[in-house]
């Protein structure tokens, strides 16, 4: 048995642990198995491919700079991934995915300088056209994947505006450059110049900043998933370069699921698919106009806590806002303490509350908040008329009535949790800015809402103690 015999084998093994992986992720109770499945999946991948490179003659330097990115890879990982708080994993999410976008632009030059830059490099001429079209593709979806998962990582992490940059004739600049790059690529097949791949990866490298720069806030989440796919197509078509499967199926795992994923949101958010993967395509920058909505009311630990014994009928719709406050502890202990009342407590949760999918679920999951009373917005939005209190705890964009009752606001359209339609509602927060996406609140100003002001760990460990 050859070594590429029993590399194929482990490959056909890995990326069957990569499908259980992704089977596993998709539930709560299956997550944990899932990743199990992965991990496993990229061990006996990495090992085989290893394996592959010492039978196929690799040693010296070659093997030296193999081993080196492998462990300094693997460390700078290891010590990134234990130090991030959880709210900070959707923006190292997005560093991962320009890595995974860089990698393939690197591929695609080396494919370049080992082929085209040196007479065809051995392979047979009726390749050679494809080996082109596979460099100007790899590189192209790469150098986008690298630097649009950049921007989104510094809109994530705040250092750059969440706001949506409306350049003039913004959608015909992302149109041309498509239809550049394809005229580009045509270019290249024929004749396989170095000033065409410079352009190609210019123009790809630009369009990554502005496909990105131009989402707004609010559709962020989309991004990070559509950027999720990018880097599996960009993984994908490295593979076709290397001449790897594994990479193949596994860049076309990442890529689908990442599509798939980003429509089942747009679909969540009401947005249009299409014009978000297309950078904003035909959204215009919202107006910003401030409304003026009234006085607030304001609410104390224990009038929170007096409402609370009072209530039959509970609802917490948390936000990003309770990860910022680890708050899911005394949350899942006033929960336990409602419950022991004989409180019907439940959770609502928002498909994109937080700043990663699933992001509330995992916080919850993690206090040992049972999993039966954490449902779904679709399956908790009829219930608030008969809710007599609605604790919304760190959420603001997806508990906005605006985007319901105000069709020029930002995020009109969007599905949103209407705890509006309750008895009660305290919002737990430190002050009346904004959310996520930068839109104004008008259900803090409503009759029933109180605003409950401060960290939201402290507020919730005091109402705690009051009950
Ligand atoms: P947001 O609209 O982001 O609002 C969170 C609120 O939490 C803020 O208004 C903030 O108000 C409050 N907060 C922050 N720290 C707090 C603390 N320590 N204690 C109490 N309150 C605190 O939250 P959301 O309703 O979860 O909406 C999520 C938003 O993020 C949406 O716009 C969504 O599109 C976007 N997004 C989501 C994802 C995914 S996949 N979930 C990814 C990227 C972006 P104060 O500053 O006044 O305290």
């Amino acid at each position: 048995m050859t070594a590429q015999t029993v590399a194929s084998a482990a490959y056909v093994v890995a990326a069957l642990l990569f499908i259980l992986a992704l089977a596993g992720l998709s539930r709560h109770e299956t997550a944990r198995a899932g990743n199990t499945f992965g991990i496993a999946g990229m061990a006996i991948a990495l090992i085989s491919t290893l394996v592959l490179a010492l039978s196929g003659g690799i040693g010296g330097l070659g093997l030296g700079l193999l081993v080196a990115g492998v462990v300094i890879g693997a460390a700078v990982g290891l010590f990134r991934a234990s130090r991030v708080p959880m709210t900070g994993m959707p923006e190292l999410i997005a560093l991962f995915h320009s890595f995974v976008g860089l990698a393939a632009v690197l591929v695609g030059w080396n494919g370049y300088l080992e082929v085209e830059a040196a007479g065809g490099g051995g392979l047979a001429a009726d390749l050679l056209g494809i080996h082109r079209g596979e460099v100007a593709i790899g590189v192209f979806i790469g150098a986008v994947t690298f630097t649009g998962s950049i921007v989104a990582w510094g809109k994530l992490n705040g250092r750059f505006n969440s706001k949506p940059l409306v350049l003039p004739g913004k959608n015909a600049l992302n149109l041309g450059s498509l239809v550049v790059f394809a005229g580009l690529t045509v270019w290249f097949v024929i004749d396989p110049t170095l000033t065409a791949l410079v352009v190609i990866t210019v123009i790809a490298l630009l369009l990554g900043v502005h496909l990105v720069a131009s989402i707004g806030g609010g559709d962020m989440p989309v991004v990070v998933s559509m950027l999720n796919s990018y880097s599996g197509w960009a993984a994908a078509a490295s593979g076709f370069l290397l001449g790897n499967d594994l990479l193949i199926i596994t860049g076309a795992l990442v890529g689908s699921s990442g599509a798939y994923l980003s429509y089942i949101m747009c679909k969540a958010m009401n947005r249009s698919f299409i014009s978000v993967i297309a950078g904003g395509f035909g959204i215009e920058a919202p107006s910003g106009d401030a409304k003026d909505y009234g006085e607030h009311r304001e609410v104390n630990a224990e009038g929170a806590a007096a409402l609370l014994s009072t209530a039959s009928n509970v609802v917490i719709t948390p936000g990003y806002g309770m990860a910022v406050a680890q708050a899911q502890y005394p949350v899942a202990e006033l929960t336990r303490a409602l419950r022991d009342k004989g409180v019907n407590v439940r959770f609502g949760i928002h498909p994109v509350a937080g700043r990663l999918p699933g992001h509330m679920n995992v916080l919850l999951a993690e206090a040992k908040v049972p999993y039966d009373i954490v449902l779904e917005m679709d399956e908790i939005n009829d219930d608030f008329p008969d809710t007599d209190v609605v604790l919304v705890i760190g959420a603001n964009d997806t508990v906005n009535p605006a985007a319901t009752d105000e069709p020029n606001s930002p995020i009109a359209g969007m599905p949103v949790l209407k705890v509006w339609e309750a008895g009660n509602v305290i919002v737990f927060k430190r002050s009346m800015a904004a959310g996520y996406a930068g839109v104004q609140n008008p259900l803090f100003f409503r009759e029933n809402s109180q605003m409950l002001f401060g960290d939201a760990r402290d507020r919730v460990e005091e109402i705690v103690k009051a009950l």
